[in-house]
C-alpha cells in the first residue's frame, strides 16, 4: 500500500506533490519520496526513510524545481523500508517510477532483467517495473507503448506513474488492482492514488477504470482500455464537500473522527427515514426490487469492516428472518462457497479499495449471487463501481488509520438495509417503526455518549502498564467487543482479545489475574443477568473488571469493579452506543503510552495489497 501523486504543469510542483503526500500519509509512511524534472531535462530525486515530514525537510534544506513530478508515500511489502527501497525507482537516469501494489513476478522479471544487463539497487518488486519500461523503450516507439507492453509482462497489483526525463511533457500512468485518480486542473493535469490528495489543487476527476493506461500532458489525458482500445472516461467533481486534511481543534485525526459520529450519523440516515419506515430509494427501482428478493445474505469485509458485518448477522437473522453468513474476505476468496437463492452478496468497506474485499467481489460475480451491493464511504471507488449497487456511508473522509465514523455509520446502514428486506420477510410494521425511531434518536444518544470522555481518560490511566487485555460482550455485543480489542491494539498495541462471555470458562479464565484487566460491554437486555454471572467469575479469580454498563442496569463500583454509566438506548442500536466508549478508551490508551494514534506502527489505512 502507498500514496503516490503525480503531476505536469508549468509551475513548480514540488509542493503540490509534497502536500499530496501528506495528505495520503494514512495510506503508509515508512518512506516517502519524490522525483521533478526541471526546464534542462534534469531530474532530482529526494528519498527519506520515515515520514513525509522528513521528505518535506529535506527538500526545504535543498528546493527542486520543476513543473512535471512524481512522488510516492511507502509501506513496505518487499524489501525493509529504508531508503535504497524508497520510490521513486530509476533506470538509466532517465526512467522513473513509482508504484502501488506488488509484482507477484518480479524474481523471474529480475533474473531476465538481470541477464540483459540491468542493475538493481533496491530490494523492491516495483524496480523490475522501471527496467522493464527502459528495457521496452529501447524496442522503439513512445513512453505509452513501452508502458503498454511493460503491463503485459506483470502478474499482480499496480497502480503505477512512470516519467521519462528525456521527455517531461507527459506522465503514463496505469492501474490494474490498485487505485488511481486523474485530477484535471486548467493547463495543469495531476494523479493520485485518492482524490483527497489533490483537493489544494481540484476539484475534478477522472476514474481510471481496471486495465487502462494512459498519458497525461499538461492539456489532455488520453485513455487507453486493456485491450488498447481508445476510451472516454466521464469527468466529475468530487461529491465529498469537505476538505477532511485538517485537523482542525482536535489533537488527532482520531479524536476528531469519534466526535464527528453524531454528525456523520445524521448525513448517513438523512433522506432514508420516513416517518415510520425506511427508505431506500436511492438504491433504485431496480435495486429495491433486489431488495425485495433477497432471502439470504452473504458479507463479506475485513478487519473493522468484518466486526460491522458480524453485527449484522444477528439482525438479518432476528429482525429479517433470514440466513446471514459473514466471511473474512482473504478466507472467502480462497475456498469453496456454496450459492443460496436469492443471496444478496455485501461487501462493507470504508475505503472501497481493499484489495481482499474487491478480489472477493469479483470471485462472488462468478460464484452467481443475486446481486452485489457495496456499503462503502467513498464515492468513486472501485467497490462502488463494480458492484451493481451501492449504500453510501456519508462519514466524510476518515484518515485515522483506526476507523471509528466508518464503522457507527456502516451498522446504521446495515440496519436499514436489514429493514427494507426485512418487511418483505416477516418484519412486521411495528418492528420497522421502532427501529425507525431507534435511529432518528441515534445522534443525539452518540451526543451524550460523548460526554463520558474525561471518566474514559481518567479510566485509561489504569491500562497504560498492562501488556494484555480481554473484551467481554454477549450477542449482538459481541462484536462490539471484538472491536474494542481490535482498536485496542491497533493504537496502543496492549494484546487484546474479545471472547463471547460465555465462552470464558472454555479457557481463557485461565488468563484471569491482577494484571489483566476486563472491558465488559453490558447493555441493559435479557443476557444482562447472565453477564453478571460471567463477571463475577472474573472477579473470583482476582480479575479487574471494567464496565460500560447502562444506567439502568443495577450495575455498581466495588472492589476490582469499575462501572461507566453509558446512556440508555433502545436494545436495537445499543452495538453503535456502546462503540464510543471503546473507541474513546483505545484512544485515553494509545495517548497515555504516547503511541502514533493516527499512524500506528505497521500499519496503513488503505490495504491494497493482498
Ligand atoms: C480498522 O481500524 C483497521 N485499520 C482495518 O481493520 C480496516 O477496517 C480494514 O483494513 C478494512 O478496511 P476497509 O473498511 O477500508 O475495507
Ligand atoms: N511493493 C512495493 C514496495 O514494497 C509498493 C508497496 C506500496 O504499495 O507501497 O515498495
Amino acid at each position: 500500500m502507498c500514496g503516490i501523486v503525480g503531476a505536469v504543469a508549468q509551475r513548480d510542483v514540488a509542493e503540490i506533490l509534497l502536500e499530496g503526500l501528506r495528505r495520503l500519509e494514512y495510506r503508509g509512511y515508512d518512506s516517502a519520496g519524490l522525483a521533478v524534472v526541471d526546464n534542462s531535462d534534469e531530474l532530482h530525486r529526494v528519498r527519506r526513510i520515515g515520514k513525509v515530514a522528513e521528505l518535506t525537510d529535506a527538500v526545504s534544506q535543498s528546493p527542486v524545481h520543476g513543473g512535471t513530478g512524481i512522488a510516492h508515500t511507502r509501506w513496505a511489502t518487499h524489501g525493509e523500508p529504508s531508503e535504497r527501497n524508497a520510490h521513486p525507482h530509476v533506470s538509466g537516469d532517465r526512467f522513473v517510477v513509482v508504484h502501488n501494489g506488488i509484482i507477484e513476478n518480479h524474481e523471474t522479471l529480475r533474473a531476465l532483467l538481470q541477464n540483459e544487463g540491468f542493475e538493481f539497487t533496491s530490494g523492491t518488486d516495483t524496480e523490475v517495473i522501471v527496467h522493464l519500461v527502459n528495457h521496452e523503450q529501447q524496442k522503439g516507439g513512445t513512453l505509452l507503448e513501452a508502458v503498454q507492453r511493460t503491463v503485459t509482462q506483470l502478474e499482480g497489483a499496480y497502480g503505477m506513474v512512470v516519467m521519462d526525463r528525456t521527455d517531461s511533457d507527459r506522465l503514463i500512468v496505469a492501474r490494474s488492482g490498485s487505485p488511481l485518480v486523474i485530477g484535471l486542473g486548467l493547463g495543469e493535469n495531476f494523479i493520485a492514488s485518492d482524490q483527497l490528495a489533490l483537493f489544494p489543487v481540484t476539484r475534478r476527476f477522472m476514474y481510471l477504470e481496471e486495465g487502462d493506461v494512459a498519458e497525461v500532458t499538461r492539456t489532455d489525458v488520453t485513455i487507453l482500455d486493456s485491450n488498447g482500445h481508445p476510451v472516454e472516461r466521464e469527468a466529475r467533481d468530487s461529491e465529498i464537500e469537505h476538505d477532511a486534511g485538517d485537523k482542525g481543534q482536535y489533537r488527532h485525526y482520531m479524536l476528531k473522527e469519534i466526535h464527528e459520529q453524531p454528525e456523520a450519523l445524521t448525513n448517513t440516515l438523512e433522506g432514508r427515514l420516513g416517518e415510520h419506515q425506511v427508505n431506500l430509494s436511492v438504491l433504485g427501482k431496480e435495486g429495491q426490487e433486489l431488495l425485495n428478493r433477497t432471502r439470504a445474505v452473504q458479507i463479506v469485509a475485513c478487519g473493522t469492516s468484518y466486526n460491522s458485518a458480524m453485527v449484522a448477522r444477528y439482525w438479518f437473522e432476528e429482525l429479517a428472518g433470514i440466513p446471514c453468513r459473514v466471511e473474512i474476505a482473504s478466507e472467502f476468496r480462497y475456498r469453496k462457497f456454496f450459492v443460496p437463492e436469492d443471496c444478496l452478496f455485501i461487501t462493507l468497506s470504508q475505503s472501497g479499495e481493499t484489495a481482499d474485499t474487491l478480489a472477493a467481489l469479483k470471485l462472488a460475480k462468478e460464484l452467481g449471487y443475486m446481486a452485489t451491493l457495496a456499503i462503502c464511504n467513498v464515492p468513486g471507488s472501485s467497490m462502488v463501481r463494480e458492484s451493481d449497487m451501492a449504500l453510501m456511508t456519508h462519514a466524510g473522509a476518515e484518515i485515522g488509520v483506526a476507523s471509528t465514523k466508518a464503522f457507527t455509520t456502516q451498522l446504521a446502514n446495515l440496519l436499514l438495509l436489514v429493514t427494507a428486506v426485512g418487511r418483505h420477510t416477516g418484519m412486521t410494521a411495528e418492528q420497522e417503526a421502532s427501529v425507525v425511531s431507534a435511529l432518528k434518536a441515534l445522534p443525539q444518544i452518540l451526543k451524550s455518549t460523548l460526554s463520558m470522555s474525561d471518566d474514559i481518560e481518567k479510566m485509561a490511566e489504569a491500562f497504560a502498564d498492562k501488556h494484555h487485555s480481554l473484551f467481554l460482550g454477549r450477542g449482538s455485543q459481541y462484536p462490539i467487543a471484538m472491536e474494542g480489542a481490535l482498536k485496542l491494539k491497533e493504537i496502543s498495541y496492549i494484546h487484546a482479545e474479545a471472547y463471547a462471555a460465555g465462552e470464558l470458562k472454555h479457557g481463557p479464565l485461565a488468563l484471569i489475574d491482577n494484571d489483566m484487566p476486563v472491558i465488559v460491554v453490558a447493555p441493559n437486555n435479557d443476557l444482562l443477568e447472565k453477564l453478571k454471572s460471567n463477571m463475577e467469575e472474573v472477579r473470583a479469580r482476582g480479575g479487574q473488571l471494567f464496565v460500560f454498563a447502562d444506567r439502568n442496569a443495577s450495575l455498581k463500583n466495588g472492589e476490582g469493579v469499575q462501572v461507566l454509566p453509558v446512556e440508555a438506548s433502545p436494545e436495537i442500536i445499543a452495538p453503535i452506543v456502546y462503540t464510543v466508549p471503546l473507541q474513546l478508551l483505545s484512544y485515553y490508551v494509545a495517548v497515555i503510552k504516547g503511541t502514533d494514534v493516527d499512524q500506528p506502527r505497521n500499519l496503513a489505512k488503505s490495504v491494497t495489497v493482498e
